[in-house]
C-alpha cells in the first residue's frame, strides 16, 4: 500500500521534531526552558471558564456550521473597535486560525496553484498548502533588514499564471516584523493589479510594540472583495486549546463557498464557542496589559541578543517571536547540543531552528526562532543560558 505523494512530501513540523531531545534532557534531570513554541504562559481570562460553567442545556448539540451567532456578533463588535465593519454573513467561525487558513486556501486554489508567502513564515503554512497540493512561492526577506518586504518589482517577478494569493502573518510569526503602511499598500496594489487574493493572518493583531502604527488589511480601502482576514482566540486571549478562529471577508462568493467546507465538518465545538464569546467581551484593558507584558519580555530577549558578539537581529516590533542569526554554522546542531550536552546549574533552553521556516533550501541554517512566552524571570535565565551556551559551543 502506498500513501499519497502529497502527504509524503509534507514537511515534518520543525518545531516539534526536536521534542524527543528535550524529553531526554528532562529525564536526565535538567530543567528545560521552552522558547521553541508559541504557547504563552499568560492566564486565559476567567470569563472563558465561567461562561461555560453557566451552560446547562441537557444536550451538547451541534452548533451552526457558520458558527454561533453570539460569537459572530461578539467578533463584529470587536472589529468595530478597529473601525472594521462586518455583517453576520461576512464572518465564519473555524477550528482555530488553522482551519480558517486551510479553508481559505482550498477555496481559492486548485492543485498546482501558487501562493506567494514572505519567508521565513509560520511553518504550518506548508501543511495547509502541501496537504492540498498548492505550492508556496517564497518572497525572501532577511534578518539584516528586519524581515521587511523587498520592493514591488521583486515581488511581482514571482507571479505566474498559477499565482492566486499572497499569504502572510502580520505581526509576523516567526519574525516579529510589523509591516509598515507603505508595505501594506504595496501588497494591496500588487493584489489589485494581478487579480490576487490577500490572506492576512492577523492573529497577533494586539501584539505591536513601541506605539508603532499598525495597519490591518481590514482597514485598506478599495480591495475589500479580495481581502480575507484570519483571526483566532489562541494568542489574543491565551486560549490555544480552545481551538476557535474565524474568517472575515466581504466577498460573498468566497464566504458562500467556504460555508460548504464548514458544512462538511458540521460545526466548531459548542462549548468553546460560548467561552470564546465571553473572551471577545473581555475589557480591552486585558489586551493592553498583555501587550505591556510582552513588550517587557521582548526587551529582555533583544537586550541579551544585542549583547552577544556576532548576533544579527533587528529589534522585533510585534507578535512574541524573534528570529536571530547566530555566530554559528548549524542552528539545529546547536539546539540539540544545548539539550544534550550543556546545562547551566542543571538548566538549559530550547529554541526552534529557523531553517524549517524557510521554503528556500539553505536559508536560515544559522538562525533560531525565540518565542518569548515565559515570565520575565524565566526569560532572563533562559537568555543567560543562551549567552553562556553560545560561548561554550563556539569554543568546543
Ligand atoms: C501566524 C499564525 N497563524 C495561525 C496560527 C494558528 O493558530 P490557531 O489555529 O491556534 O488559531 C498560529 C499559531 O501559532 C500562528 O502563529
Amino acid at each position: 500500500m502506498r500513501l499519497s505523494n502529497r502527504v509524503n512530501a509534507m514537511q515534518e513540523s520543525p518545531i516539534r521534531k526536536l521534542v524527543p531531545y528535550a524529553e531526554a534532557a528532562k529525564k536526565s534531570g535538567k530543567k528545560v526552558y521552552h522558547l521553541n513554541i508559541g504557547q504563552p504562559d499568560i492566564e486565559t481570562p476567567k470569563a472563558f471558564m465561567e461562561s461555560i460553567k453557566d451552560f446547562n442545556d441537557p444536550v451538547i448539540k451541534y452548533s451552526f456550521s457558520q458558527g454561533d451567532p453570539k460569537l459572530i456578533n461578539a467578533i463584529i463588535e470587536y472589529y468595530k473597535g478597529y473601525n472594521m465593519h462586518f455583517t453576520e454573513n461576512e464572518i465564519l467561525i473555524t477550528n482555530g486560525g488553522s482551519e480558517a487558513l486551510l479553508f481559505a486556501i482550498i477555496a481559492i486554489c486548485d492543485p498546482g496553484d501558487e501562493i506567494l508567502v514572505p519567508e521565513p513564515f509560520y511553518t504550518n503554512y506548508n501543511g495547509f498548502t502541501g496537504g492540498v497540493s498548492v505550492n508556496i512561492k517564497p518572497i525572501t526577506t532577511s534578518a539584516e533588514n528586519g524581515f521587511h518586504l523587498p520592493d514591488k518589482k521583486e515581488i511581482e517577478q514571482l507571479i505566474t499564471n498559477k499565482t492566486k494569493a499572497i499569504l502572510f502573518s502580520n505581526p509576523g510569526n516567526p519574525t516579529g516584523v510589523v509591516y509598515s503602511k507603505e508595505e501594506i499598500n504595496m501588497l494591496a496594489e500588487i493584489a489589485k493589479q494581478n487579480d490576487l487574493f490577500i490572506i492576512s493572518d492577523e492573529v497577533y493583531r494586539e501584539f505591536v510594540y513601541d506605539n508603532l502604527e499598525y495597519t490591518s488589511f481590514g482597514n485598506v480601502e478599495g480591495i475589500s472583495d479580495r481581502v480575507i482576514l484570519v483571526d483566532s482566540v489562541s494568542k489574543r486571549y491565551s486560549a490555544c486549546g480552545a481551538r476557535i478562529g474565524s474568517l472575515a471577508c466581504k466577498n460573498k462568493d468566497f464566504i458562500k463557498q467556504v460555508l460548504k467546507l464548514c458544512q462538511s465538518r458540521l460545526c466548531v465545538p459548542t462549548l468553546e464557542q460560548i467561552g470564546a464569546t465571553a473572551l471577545y467581551h473581555v475589557d480591552k484593558a486585558y489586551l493592553d496589559t498583555v501587550n505591556i507584558e510582552y513588550n517587557k519580555r521582548r526587551d529582555i530577549v533583544y537586550e541579551t541578543l544585542s549583547s552577544i558578539d556576532g548576533v544579527i537581529c533587528e529589534k522585533p516590533t510585534g507578535a512574541f517571536y524573534v528570529v536571530a542569526k547566530l555566530p554559528i554554522e548549524d542552528a539545529e546542531d546547536f539546539v540539540i547540543w544545548l539539550l544534550k550536552d550543556f546545562d547551566l546549574n542543571g538548566e538549559t533552553v530550547m529554541f526552534a531552528p529557523a531553517a524549517g521556516f524557510y521554503a528556500t533550501k539553505g536559508l536560515g541554517q544559522n538562525e533560531v526562532r525565540i518565542a518569548y512566552v515565559l515570565n520575565e524571570d524565566d526569560l532572563k535565565k533562559a537568555m543567560n543560558i543562551l549567552k553562556y551556551g553560545l560561548e561554550k559551543y563556539s569554543r568546543r
